[in-house]
């Protein structure tokens, strides 16, 4: 909100709201690891709603408002691996906005009780679609509801060009504002959100800059042969027009074992619980990093390991 609007916003009416959001998101830490010098982690776990996924969520529905495309009698609907599903759920909640979000069998429990406590309704997609994963069945379930219900919303992640501009404004600026060099970033893909607002604003400030992004095997963001995932987050079943349209030097695809593997590192060696996008970051980055002493690099984490104790961290 700019000053010119803020004293005409009351705190109880809907642009109120979103400034009190607003407060609570973004400037989340940043640390250097203590085994790996030159390799630092922005933790977007320690936010409203606990992950990156605020970014996006909040900076789709405030944009619908002011652009009067998003009202209290509309009802917003969402496809979710969990994380913008519980971001959604939680701000459409506060402003008094009808959600149903659209999830499916591989949404981790947590996140899916999260979602149960906030949602207007919360959907849970069973059936495979011909890659073997659900969010086709996803898209055909909203698809459908669209055309019976005219006063909708649908966010639309991966098509609204306010998800990667979200990323743009929001992260990009503040990991700017955190370094005089940075030499590698590297960031999980699924929507492309993330990588595509970040390669846009960091190459503005350094221009060489290494953008790794960082993909799970099966997932067809990058690959054409899907294989069965059950890690929720990082990949998906389509490739975005964000990604089509993003400038990204290296592409890193890692088995969901060395993504395991990478969270009980990162816990083991720096005591950061990452989620299991966390931990292909940081696997990617060790490797990088091996090669490349001397350089500086940053990973993204979206969110924290509590979401995976039934998978990442069984045994
Ligand atoms: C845990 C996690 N990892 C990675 C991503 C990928 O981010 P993006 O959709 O911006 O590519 C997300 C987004 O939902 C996420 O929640």
């Amino acid at each position: 909100m700019n000053k010119q609007n803020e004293s005409l916003v009351s705190p109880n009416d809907i642009f109120g709201k979103l400034e009190q959001i607003e407060k609570q998101i973004g400037n989340t830490p940043l640390l250097e690891f203590i085994n790996t010098k030159g390799l630092y982690i922005k933790q977007e776990a320690c936010q409203f709603a606990n992950s990156i996924k605020v970014r996006p969520a909040f900076h789709i529905l405030k944009n619908a408002i002011i652009n009067n495309e998003l009202t209290e009698n509309h009802t917003i609907i969402e496809s979710s691996s969990g994380n913008f599903g519980i971001a959604l759920s939680m701000i459409s909640k506060y402003l008094g906005i009808k959600f149903i979000a659209v999830v499916d069998k591989y949404t981790p429990e947590a996140k899916l009780r999260m979602m149960r406590l906030f949602a207007s309704e919360v959907v849970v997609i069973d059936k495979k679609d011909q890659h073997g994963g659900y969010l086709l069945n996803r898209i055909a379930f909203i698809d459908k509801y669209k055309e019976s219900n005219p006063n909708h919303f649908h966010p639309n992640q991966y098509t609204n060009p306010n998800n990667p501009d979200s990323y743009y404004c929001g992260l990009g600026q503040e990991i700017c504002d955190s370094f005089d060099k940075l030499d590698a970033l590297f960031v999980a893909v699924s929507t492309g959100g993330t990588v595509t607002g970040l390669s846009k604003k960091l190459r503005e400030k350094f221009p060489n800059i290494n953008i790794v992004a960082v993909d799970i095997q099966g997932s067809l963001v990058f690959q054409n042969q899907a294989q069965k995932r059950t890690l929720s987050g990082i990949g998906s079943s389509i490739s975005s027009v964000h990604i089509k349209t993003t400038k990204i030097d290296t592409v890193m695809i890692l088995s969901q074992d060395d993504i395991i593997s990478g969270c009980k590192e990162l816990l083991d060696e720096e005591m950061v619980f990452g989620g299991a996008s966390t931990g292909a970051v940081y696997a990617a980055a060790k490797k990088y990093k091996k090669e490349n002493p001397n350089k500086k690099a940053l990973i993204i984490s979206p969110d924290d390991g509590k979401s995976y104790m039934d998978n990442v961290y069984l045994s």
